[in-house]
């Protein structure tokens, strides 16, 4: 058989480089395999051979369903079937050794003596979050000034959210937090505030302790918004507790996650559960109060804060007659980002460990 008599069905043009006027069509075809399959270095590849020439559509199994044994002689049909099976049996033997070749080289046993000095791969560890870094900090210092750290749930009711902190549903400060609402009608908590009453019920005055943990708004995302952030609420109910003991244990706080004396003001500030309420402003600690394009003015607004509101301390079974309070409400991520200088919110929740892995050298 000639290159001339190459039957068209079984693809004349993938082996056109072999046609010869001279080779058999076997003889070119099992060329063709052999240049294949030494061009395989993955068992994946040599697969790919495998089906090309042995699969059902195969150029070997085609070649054999295509021949026009109506025109042979008796003595061409049986040689045409010794050659077709030697190609066969060549093929499926090649195939097999190319496998146990690929498969040996690629887990690099072939001949290899086990080299105990090879440094092994080590594993790699992850790192803390930043957030979680100045949450260990921050619940380090509350704990040396007596206060207990509570876990608290993610998911509260609307009562807990809003009521049980003098925020009725017909308030206009409820349009301050966009809520995330559960089908079960529970909240995904805008803020960690609702801890107070949560922990007045639980341990009653006096009392002292901080909440830290994640919270949620319906915010549009951008460098200073997130819809998940980290606040920690703080709470101390005692008797005869008043601003002062607030601005002690702020600047106490403040100096400590700074490690330099810390300059406060006190703003006045709206918020339903504390009255009177503050918004905290520290001394730029970027210019030193001079003004910058952080801070504008010099000053940094940092802690929302004040007394406890009687009614509050009524829904936590406290009686404001006898016990007073402060609280605060910490935005963690806030203060993450001031003191690593991370100017977008959005890396902490981006789950890449090599942005957080760049933190740990402050543990
Ligand atoms: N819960 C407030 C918020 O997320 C923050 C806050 C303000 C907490 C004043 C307080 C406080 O404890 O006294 O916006």
């Amino acid at each position: 058989m000639y290159a001339s008599s190459i039957p068209q069905q079984i693809g004349y043009n993938h082996y056109k480089h072999y046609v010869s006027l001279f080779l058999s069509n076997e003889t070119m075809l099992k060329q063709q395999f052999i240049d294949d399959l030494s061009a395989a270095k993955t068992p994946d590849e040599v697969e790919q051979v495998r089906v090309k020439y042995l699969g059902r559509k195969g150029l070997i199994t085609n070649y054999a369903k295509n021949a026009d044994f109506g025109k042979m002689t008796p003595e061409e049909k049986k040689n045409f079937g010794i050659v077709l099976n030697e190609l066969k049996t060549f093929a499926a033997e090649s195939l097999q050794k190319a496998i146990d070749t690929v498969k040996q080289s690629s887990t690099g046993t072939k001949n290899k003596l086990l080299d105990l000095s090879i440094p092994g791969s080590s594993s790699s560890l992850g790192a803390l979050h930043p957030i979680t870094l100045v949450q260990l900090e921050i619940e380090s210092i509350f704990e040396g000034m007596g206060f207990t750290v509570l876990d608290s749930p993610e998911a509260e009711t609307e009562y807990g959210n809003f009521e049980s902190v003098n925020i009725p549903s017909d308030h206009p400060a409820r349009d301050m937090q966009d809520t995330f609402w559960l089908q079960n009608e529970m909240v995904l908590r805008t803020h960690t505030s609702s801890n107070q009453v949560r922990a007045l019920k639980r341990f009653g005055a006096p009392f002292r302790g901080i909440f830290p943990g994640r919270c949620f708004r319906y915010e549009a995302i951008d460098p200073s918004h997130e819809n998940t952030f980290f606040q920690c609420e703080g709470l101390m109910v005692d008797k005869n507790i008043s601003v002062a003991n607030l601005i002690g244990v702020m600047k106490t706080l403040l100096s400590e996650v700074f490690h330099r004396e810390i300059k406060v003001r006190l703003r006045p500030g709206f918020f339903p559960f504390v009255e009177p309420g503050f918004e905290l402003d520290i001394n730029c600690i970027f210019c030193g109060g001079k003004g910058c394009p952080i801070c504008g003015d010099g000053w940094i607004e940092l802690i929302p804060c004040g007394l406890v509101h009687p009614r509050v301390l009524e829904f936590g079974g406290v009686n404001p007659q006898e016990y007073s309070g402060f609280a605060f409400g910490l935005g963690l991520t806030r203060l993450a980002m001031m003191r690593f200088g991370v100017k977008d919110i959005r890396y902490f929740n981006c789950g890449d460990v090599r942005i957080y892995e760049q933190f740990n050298v402050f543990i």
